[in-house]
């Protein structure tokens, strides 16, 4: 009987394995490419963003120059002249940049769905927060990022020519939408639904119109007639919009390291801090060239974002429903608790379904293991309350405070 139930068993955990193992193996691959492609692009933007600003006007320039700027870099010197060209004057090669920001999007919506979408789940809702079936959390995800993106291309058309009216409405809506998610998602899970939200409207802003005026550019010259003006100006309005989304973008790539600002109840409030305080210091450096006094206006918004950051994630009292115990919690106690609710993930050999190597290489499987990371274990589960993963196994208050208790009281672990 017993090696009946091994053979029937064998197969389901093997490719219970197998594919969590092949999960993993697609998540390093995505965010290694994402990371490098994000670099690629971002770099190339802010490179020539920098260019464009200094460049410098020569005397008796021919017709058509904008400017020009001498560099040094990797051994040689690069003369750059920036210029409108006339009809004829076509290179033969002409470099696009726009690869670099499709490889990021389509590695970033492919991580999106490895990670958050074909785990389970398990990082996308917490049940102990709302029960919400994968298909429908899912849906939510999906339908807010393509919303967003027709939103957003409806209000620049329609608010083209007041801009002030344009960043109200866009900060509201970014931020209702933060709000919105956080209600209905794990607060990780909503931090980076904002983020794919932010990317793919710039990533519809580069390739739905942005390339296309730049081909009107190219087309025009071809045809030797001027350039449709309107194209450009659109074109110019959803750059300097991609430009501000860039640091709070970057912010949301690494948020999930983050659990005292996604895991708690004013996460959307810390994402607005940082996403404002992201954009007002990268337009103090946009205006740096003309406006004298950008350095300390820039260092004031950061000293402003980090001080509201310090404050909204400082460790809070636990709630008063909820008391430490204050009698002495033994280690047969905590460890039952460890046991069913974070060993499952927690361990050498981990038995989740999802999760088969102990996830950060965190273990509770052995006393000592489970005394060297006790700090955490309080600031996980008791104050944050982000751990287990999204409640996967269900802990309730009282073993969260039996746990805070047991840390409290020393993390004494007897053999
Ligand atoms: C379903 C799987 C799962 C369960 C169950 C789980 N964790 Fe985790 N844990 C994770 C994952 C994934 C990470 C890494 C991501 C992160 O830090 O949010 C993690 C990271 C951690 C970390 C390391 C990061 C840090 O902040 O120091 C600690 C500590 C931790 N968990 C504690 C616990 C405790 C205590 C429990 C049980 C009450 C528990 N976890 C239950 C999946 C789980």
């Amino acid at each position: 009987m017993e090696s009946g139930w091994v053979l029937r068993a064998l197969p389901s955990r093997l490719t219970g394995s197998v594919s969590a193992h092949l999960r993993e193996l697609l998540d390093l691959l995505l965010r290694w490419v994402h990371l490098i492609a994000g670099i690629m692009w971002v770099g190339n933007s802010m490179l020539f963003n920098w260019l464009d600003r200094n460049l410098e006007q020569e005397e008796g320039a021919p017709p058509g120059f904008e400017g020009r700027i001498w560099m040094v870099h990797s051994g040689g010197f690069y003369d750059v002249v920036k210029k409108q060209l006339a009809p004829g004057e076509l290179p033969a090669r002409l470099h696009w940049f726009k690869w670099q920001n499709f490889t990021t999007w389509a590695s970033g919506i492919s991580l999106l769905v490895v990670v958050y979408y074909a785990s389970g789940g398990s990082l996308l809702v917490d049940p102990s927060v709302r029960a919400l079936s994968l298909p429908h959390a899912i849906g939510i995800g999906v339908g807010t990022i393509l919303g967003a993106w027709v939103v957003y291309d409806v209000l620049c058309r329609t608010l083209a020519k007041a801009p002030a009216a344009f960043g109200l409405a866009g900060f509201a809506l970014l931020f209702g939408t933060a709000f919105g998610l956080s209600q209905v998602l794990s607060g990780r899970a909503a931090y980076i639904h904002v983020g794919v939200v932010l990317g793919t409207i710039m990533t519809g802003n580069v390739w739905m119109v942005i390339v296309p005026s730049q081909r009107e550019l190219v087309n025009a010259l071809q045809e030797g007639r001027a350039a449709d003006p309107e194209i450009g100006k659109r074109a110019k309005q959803r750059s300097i919009h991609n430009n501000y989304m860039t640091f709070p973008l970057l912010f949301i790539m690494i948020s999930n390291h983050f659990p005292s600002t996604y895991g708690q109840r004013l996460a959307w409030v810390v994402l607005a801090v940082l996403t404002i305080g992201g954009a007002l210091v990268r337009h103090f450096m946009n205006i740096r060239f003309w406006y004298r006094a950008w350095f300390p206006m820039a260092t004031g918004t950061v000293l402003a974002s980090v001080t509201a950051l310090f404050v909204l994630t400082r460790p809070r009292a636990p709630e008063p429903t909820v008391v430490l115990p204050t009698a002495p919690v033994s280690w047969a106690e905590a460890k039952a608790i460890l046991d069913q609710r974070c060993v499952p993930c927690h361990a050498q050999t981990p038995t989740d379904d999802v999760w088969k190597v102990p996830p950060g290489g965190v273990m509770f499987d052995t006393p000592p293991r489970a005394q060297a990371a006790a700090n955490r274990i309080r600031e996980r589960v008791w104050i944050q309350k982000t751990m287990p993963l999204a409640n996967k196994t269900q802990i309730t208050d009282a073993e969260r405070a039996t746990l805070g208790a047991w840390v409290q009281q020393g993390a004494i672990v007897s053999p």
